[in-house]
C-alpha cells in the first residue's frame, strides 16, 4: 500500500507550473495533485493534453481564481493537502510595466488569500510540522548585478520593475505568515527558466517563433544583459528536491551558472534554426533589430546556488547547449501548441509592446 499524499500546485497550467505537474507525477507515484488555475493569457490546458493516460486519474484541475476565499475554503475542505506549491502569478516583466495593478492583485493579494487560507486549514488540522506553503519565486527581488558577483539567500531586496516588487512583496508576506503565526513555508528564488510549454511572450520562445516566420528579432536596448539560464526540467527537479527536504523557513536560490548575454543566446538560436531549416549561414542573423530598451531594465542577474547544492545535494542535469537545442527541437514539433496558445490577445500584445520600439 502506498502512502497517497495530495499536494495543491497553484498555476499548473503555466509554463514552469505544467512542468512541474508532468515531472511530479512521473515522479511521485504516491502524488495527486490539485491544479487550481485561472487560464489566463498565460495558462494553457493544452499543455496538461499531453500527460500520459497512466498519470491523468492523478491530477485534478480547478478553473479558479486563487484570490477566491470561498473556493480556497472548499478545497482545503475538501482535501487535507500535505502542502501547497504556488506558482500562479501574473510573470512577464514587460506586462508589468504596461500595466502593474493586476500584479499587485494577483502576486500580492493572491498570494496573501493563498496564505491565510492554508493557515486556517493548518491550524484546524492541529499545526502538522510536516506541512509546507513553497512559495515559487524570482531571483528578480534582489535588483540589478554589476560584471562581477551573484545574489545569495542573504543578498537585500531591491526590485526593479513591477513584477519584481510584486514578487518581493509576496515573498515578505510568505516570510510573515511564517514569523507571525509560524506557518512552515520554504522559498526558492530562481533564475531565468527556459524549455517547452513557455509562452512566446519571453525571449527565447519569441525568438524561436520569430526566427520560423522570419520576422525582426527584437533585441532591447544593446542587447549585452545578461541572464542566468536554467532548463525548466532542472528547476523542477529543484523544486521537488526543496519541497520535500528543505528547512521550513529556509529560502533556496536556485540558478544554472550559465551567464549568457541576450545578444548570444539570440544569434546561437539563429546559428541553431539556420542549420535545422536549411538556411543559408547567417540568413536569421539579418533579421537582429535593435529596439528600444525596457525601462528599468535589470542589466545582470546571477544566482549563487551554494546552498542547494551543499544542504539539498541538488545540481542541474542539463547542459545550457543540449537544452537550448531541445527546446528549439521542442517547438518545431510543438507548432500547433503555439498557434493554439495564440490568440487575439496575443496578437494586440505584440502590438503594443512592439510596435512603437
Ligand atoms: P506563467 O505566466 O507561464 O504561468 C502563470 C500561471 O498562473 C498561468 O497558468 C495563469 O493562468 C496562472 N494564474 C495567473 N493568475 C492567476 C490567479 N489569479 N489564480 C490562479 N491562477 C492564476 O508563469 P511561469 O513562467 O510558469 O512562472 C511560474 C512562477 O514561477 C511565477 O510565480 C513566477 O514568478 C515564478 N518564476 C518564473 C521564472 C521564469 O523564468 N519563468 C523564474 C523564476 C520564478
Ligand atoms: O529571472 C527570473 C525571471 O525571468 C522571472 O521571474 C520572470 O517571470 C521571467 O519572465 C524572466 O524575466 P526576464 O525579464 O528576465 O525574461 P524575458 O524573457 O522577458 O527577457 C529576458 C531578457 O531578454 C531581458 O534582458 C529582456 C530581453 N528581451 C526580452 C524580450 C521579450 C529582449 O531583448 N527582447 C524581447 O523581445
Amino acid at each position: 500500500m502506498i502512502n497517497t499524499e495530495t499536494i495543491l500546485v497553484t498555476g499548473g497550467a503555466g509554463f514552469i507550473g505544467a512542468n512541474f505537474i508532468h515531472f511530479a507525477l512521473k515522479n511521485r507515484p504516491n502524488w495527486q495533485i490539485v491544479n487550481l488555475d485561472l487560464l489566463t493569457y498565460a495558462g494553457n490546458l493544452i499543455s496538461l493534453a499531453t500527460l500520459p493516460v497512466e498519470h491523468r486519474s492523478r491530477h485534478t484541475f480547478v478553473h479558479g481564481d486563487i484570490r477566491n476565499t470561498d473556493l480556497l475554503a472548499r478545497l482545503f475542505q475538501q482535501h487535507a493537502f500535505a502542502g501547497v506549491i504556488h506558482f500562479a502569478a501574473e510573470s512577464h516583466v514587460d506586462r508589468s510595466i504596461r500595466g502593474p495593478q493586476v500584479f499587485v492583485d494577483t502576486n500580492v493579494g493572491g498570494t496573501c488569500t493563498l496564505l491565510q487560507a492554508s493557515l486556517d486549514a493548518w491550524q484546524e488540522r492541529g499545526r502538522p510540522a510536516d506541512f509546507r506553503f513553497h512559495h515559487v519565486s524570482t531571483d528578480e527581488v534582489y535588483g540589478s548585478l554589476g560584471l562581477t558577483g551573484a545574489f545569495t539567500e542573504q543578498s537585500p531586496y531591491d526590485p526593479s520593475s513591477p513584477y519584481s516588487a510584486s514578487k518581493a512583496a509576496s515573498d515578505h508576506f510568505v516570510r510573515a505568515y511564517g514569523r507571525t503565526y509560524d506557518l512552515p513555508f520554504v522559498i526558492t528564488n530562481c533564475s531565468n527558466n527556459f524549455g517547452p510549454y513557455q509562452f512566446p511572450e519571453k525571449l527565447i520562445p519569441l525568438m524561436i517563433c520569430n526566427i520560423l516566420a522570419e520576422k525582426p528579432l527584437p533585441v532591447y536596448g544593446n542587447g549585452e544583459n545578461i541572464r542566468d539560464w536554467l532548463y525548466v526540467l532542472d528547476h523542477c527537479s529543484a523544486l521537488l528536491r526543496v519541497f520535500e527536504k528543505g528547512t521550513a523557513g529556509q529560502t533556496y536560490n536556485i540558478g544554472g551558472g550559465t551567464e549568457q548575454s541576450n545578444i548570444d543566446i539570440v544569434r546561437q538560436l539563429c546559428k541553431i534554426m539556420d542549420k535545422k531549416l536549411g538556411r543559408t549561414a547567417g540568413a536569421s542573423e539579418s533579421l537582429i533589430a535593435f529596439v528600444t530598451d525596457r525601462p528599468g531594465h535589470d542589466f545582470r542577474y546571477a544566482i549563487d546556488a551554494a546552498k542547494i547544492k551543499e544542504e539539498l545535494d541538488w545540481q542541474p542535469q542539463y547542459s545550457f547547449a543540449e537544452a537550448l537545442r531541445n527546446t528549439v527541437d521542442w517547438y518545431l514539433a510543438n507548432m500547433a501548441w503555439v498557434d493554439s496558445v495564440r490568440s487575439g490577445t496575443y496578437r494586440q500584445w505584440l502590438e503594443l509592446n512592439y510596435d512603437k520600439r
